[in-house]
């Protein structure tokens, strides 16, 4: 080979590189942007923990998630009319249901959507969309099989501190076919995507609630108020901001106590506006609130039938007794791995 066909051949192989180089770096940035654009570019450049996002749903994009059946798919009349109510029910509950409600007053007030957002429809809003698909099933709170009117009634009774509704009424009975109708898009015993809460990861240390109260101070109670009582509407039929604490809140055995729960409603939708696309608050703030909040006085109730099974008590129910050894304390504000750890070993060795 003379040195004209070396020199041939040599810059035929740096441009053979040169290519190979560039689809490289091509990959590389399509990876990257893909990366970035995952959870949304907005959560990344505020430097969130991705260590919170351990469940499969986050790999997802938006238009994966569950999204309700249309209502106005529903051809017949009467039905359509049922399950509008329903909607409206769960929308404006107090109007209905509450101190002074049209209907009758059984609840404290709020409204399921509180917590329920978008008429339990929300992405990570504690929406309903597993409930058509699930229900009757068994629940280890209670230890038997739960229908829809039962797990209705759960939150009357603990989140909207009042009596259940009678299952044969007619507002029972639009809850029950509004909640079916919108949730009859997923497969029986399947889960839609984003429905109830998104996971958040336990931190290293116990929930801090005086953290919490200076939280709470700058970044909630410009709207849930300085006393978290919340403020109600001018014609005082149901709040313009729902209640945190005192009288009028959810009571100490329903699921927003637990702090788990809590942290993760308000870190993936409070302040109002956040999403699980957009969260405005870290995941410390998200547990110090809960913390905080949890720890401020409220309605009591008495269950002396929840948890037949004590080793199923999740590791936040701030109830003994526990078969683990550790305090109620430690149940209720962390730290958690511990916790989490022992009943994992425990669970192995049953296994
Ligand atoms: C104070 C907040 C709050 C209010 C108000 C509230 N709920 Fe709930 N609800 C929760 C929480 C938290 C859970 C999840 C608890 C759990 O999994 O143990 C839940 C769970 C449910 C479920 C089961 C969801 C599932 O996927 O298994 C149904 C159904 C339900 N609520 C209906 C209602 C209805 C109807 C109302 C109004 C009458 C209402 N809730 C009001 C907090 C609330
Ligand atoms: C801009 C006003 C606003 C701010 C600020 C705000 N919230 Fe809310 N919050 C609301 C409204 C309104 C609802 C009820 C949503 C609905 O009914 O659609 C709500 C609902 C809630 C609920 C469930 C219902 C209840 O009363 O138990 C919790 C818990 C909650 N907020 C916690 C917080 C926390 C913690 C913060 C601070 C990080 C916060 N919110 C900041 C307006 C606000």
């Amino acid at each position: 080979m003379d040195s004209q066909e070396l020199h041939q051949k040599l810059s035929k192989s740096v441009k053979q590189l040169m290519w190979v180089l560039a689809t490289l770096a091509l990959t590389l940035v399509v990876t990257v942007t893909l990366y970035f654009n995952r959870e949304g570019l907005n959560q990344k450049l505020i430097g969130e923990n991705t260590e919170a996002s351990d469940s499969v749903q986050t790999e997802k994009k938006e238009n994966d998630y569950w999204q309700p059946a249309d209502l106005n798919l529903i051809k017949v009349a009467s039905q359509k009319e049922l399950v509008l109510y329903g909607k409206e029910l769960i929308s404006h509950t107090s109007k209905y249901l509450g101190p002074k409600g049209s209907v009758t007053q059984i609840s404290n007030g709020m409204n399921c959507q509180n917590c329920h957002l978008d008429a339990g429809t929300k992405v990570f809003g504690n929406n309903y969309g597993s409930v058509a698909a699930n229900y009757p099933k068994f629940r280890a709170r209670s230890g038997t099989e739960e229908d829809i009117y039962k797990r209705v009634n759960d939150c009357f009774e603990r989140s909207l501190n009042g009596k259940p509704l009678d299952t044969l009424s007619k507002e029972m009975q639009a809850i029950k076919a509004y909640i079916s109708y919108i949730g009859s898009n997923i497969e029986k015993g399947k889960n839609a995507l984003g429905s109830g809460f998104k996971e958040l990861a336990f931190l290293d240390r116990a929930a801090d609630q005086k953290k919490g109260k200076e939280v709470y101070a700058a970044k909630c109670q410009s709207c849930h108020q300085a006393n978290g009582e919340g403020l109600l509407n001018a014609e005082g039929t149901e709040y313009s901001f729902p209640p945190l604490w005192g009288k009028h809140a959810y009571n100490d055995k329903a699921g927003l106590y637990r702090i788990t729960f809590f942290a993760r409603y308000a870190k993936y939708n409070m302040p109002l506006g956040a999403s699980h696309e957009n969260p405005q608050l870290s995941d410390e703030e998200a547990w110090d609130l809960a913390a905080f909040v949890n720890s401020q006085p409220r309605p009591t109730k008495s269950t002396p039938n929840d948890w037949p099974d004590i080793s199923k008590k999740p590791i936040d129910h701030p109830f003994g007794p526990f078969y683990d050894g550790f305090s109620e304390t430690q149940h209720k504000y962390g730290p958690f791995k511990p916790i989490k750890a022992a009943k994992d070993a425990q669970s192995k060795k049953q296994s």
